[in-house]
């Protein structure tokens, strides 16, 4: 409400066009980085531990109350770490390639989301699945002519589980249908937070596989897609005079320092850029508000990107959920004002656990997801 107060004195032509945007307001999705039932991440990651009955119950109650609190999506992580050797790994931790088990979780848990609708007003959920990749996936450990990860895998050997692991991602989440008959999953990543040039072997770990990762989930009729990361540091979003020396779309544009060198890459190398550019969003504020840095962001985006012929279509996939309510409640708006004022912003889902809240700030459900919904109901 209070927002809305701060627009009516500042300009009639902006309260006209809340009413406008108001209208379709449900083109702004709202979703949760859901993969853990409590704040510890370590051991409360759900997918690998799906098959406990106590586990499943929880989830499900944790899902009625995400959708009835407003959330249209739900994204899953699974974090690709463990050797598929037995051993007792952490519950964070899935097996590189995916378990049986684990598999089987992963067909579990897409059933139930499907079946969720909200008790308050029908709508149900989609889900978006992320892979990242840790441990014995470490691609950024070792080279191509030696090995890579952890555990030391050779190129071929790497690759091979990578294709096994999307594949079997795959087999279990295709032809899962809601109720209504929707399709459950919308978009899968390859990789969070791509950052080429930051992380090592990055280049080629996009170049080897992503080509056949579009193809394959293509035709399982899902979109595939990478995220990327925008630089939220206020000092770096407002620095009108940066000057970057590679790239001069990129001039007075600082936030989009890594979005614009990887979808470069991508160009470059002739993998086809994603239908829409989403990145991880960690607005760190000093003295602006919030409202102005996002909008100064996605601006950055607009003018940059499309020199890359990039679409100017944007979804935040990570960003804080902050414990202090009105910080949260501020914070979770000015995204929601620049999506009413600008549809360029296309969704967005908040980051959990481990560090939703800063470092060492973990949060859990219940989650107040009203906070980041459009005023539409006021
Ligand atoms: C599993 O494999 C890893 C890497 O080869 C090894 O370090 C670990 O000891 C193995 N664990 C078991 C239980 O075999
Ligand atoms: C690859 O890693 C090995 C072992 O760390 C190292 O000796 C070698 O110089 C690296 N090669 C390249 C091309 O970086
Ligand atoms: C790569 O590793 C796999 C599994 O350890 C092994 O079977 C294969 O022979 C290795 N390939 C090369 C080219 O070293």
């Amino acid at each position: 409400m209070f927002f809305l107060v701060r627009y009516f004195h500042i300009d009639i032509i902006v309260i006209a066009l809340l009413l406008s945007a108001v209208v379709y307001s449900s083109a702004y999705d709202v979703g949760v980085d859901y993969h853990a039932t409590e704040a510890d991440f370590i051991d409360s990651v759900f997918i690998t531990q799906y098959h406990t009955p106590n586990v499943r119950s929880t989830v499900l109650t944790q899902l009625q109350g995400i959708t009835d609190r407003g959330a249209t999506f739900v994204s899953l992580r699974i974090w690709l770490v463990a050797q598929p050797n037995g051993s007792a790994d952490p519950n964070w931790q899935a097996t590189f390639p995916l378990s049986d088990q684990e598999k089987t979780n992963l067909h579990q848990y897409a059933n139930d989301v499907a079946s969720i609708q909200s008790a308050i007003d029908g709508h149900r959920l989609r889900l978006d699945v992320c892979l990242l990749w840790l441990g014995a996936a470490d691609y950024t450990i070792g080279n191509l002519t030696v090995d890579f990860g952890y555990f030391h895998l050779n190129a071929s050997e790497f690759t091979l589980r990578v294709e096994k692991t999307v594949d079997s991602v795959l087999q279990a989440l295709a032809n899962v249908k809601r109720p209504d008959g929707v399709l459950l999953v919308q978009t899968v990543y390859l990789e969070g937070e791509v950052m080429i040039g930051a992380k090592a072997n990055q280049d080629w770990f996009l170049a080897t596989h992503y080509p056949r990762f579009i193809e394959v989930v293509t035709n399982a009729n899902f979109t595939p897609s990478v995220y990327f990361l925008v630089d939220g540091l206020e000092k770096h979003v407002l620095q009108a005079d940066y000057i970057d020396a590679q790239f001069p779309a990129l001039n007075g544009h600082r936030s989009m320092y890594w979005v614009y060198r990887s979808l470069n890459f991508m160009k470059n190398e002739k993998l086809p850029l994603p239908s829409r550019i989403d990145f991880s969003c960690y607005i760190d504020r000093q003295t602006a508000t919030y409202e102005s840095l996002i909008s100064h962001i996605i601006d950055d985006a607009s003018a940059s990107l499309s020199v890359l012929g990039a679409p100017d279509l944007y979804g935040v996939a990570e960003t804080y959920y902050f414990v202090d309510d009105t910080q949260r409640n501020e914070y979770g708006q000015a995204f929601a004002i620049e999506a009413l004022l600008n549809p360029r912003l296309d969704r967005l889902s908040f980051w959990t656990t481990p560090d939703a809240g800063g470092q060492g700030v973990n949060v859990a459900y219940p989650f107040a997801i009203e906070d980041f919904l459009l005023p539409s109901s006021y």
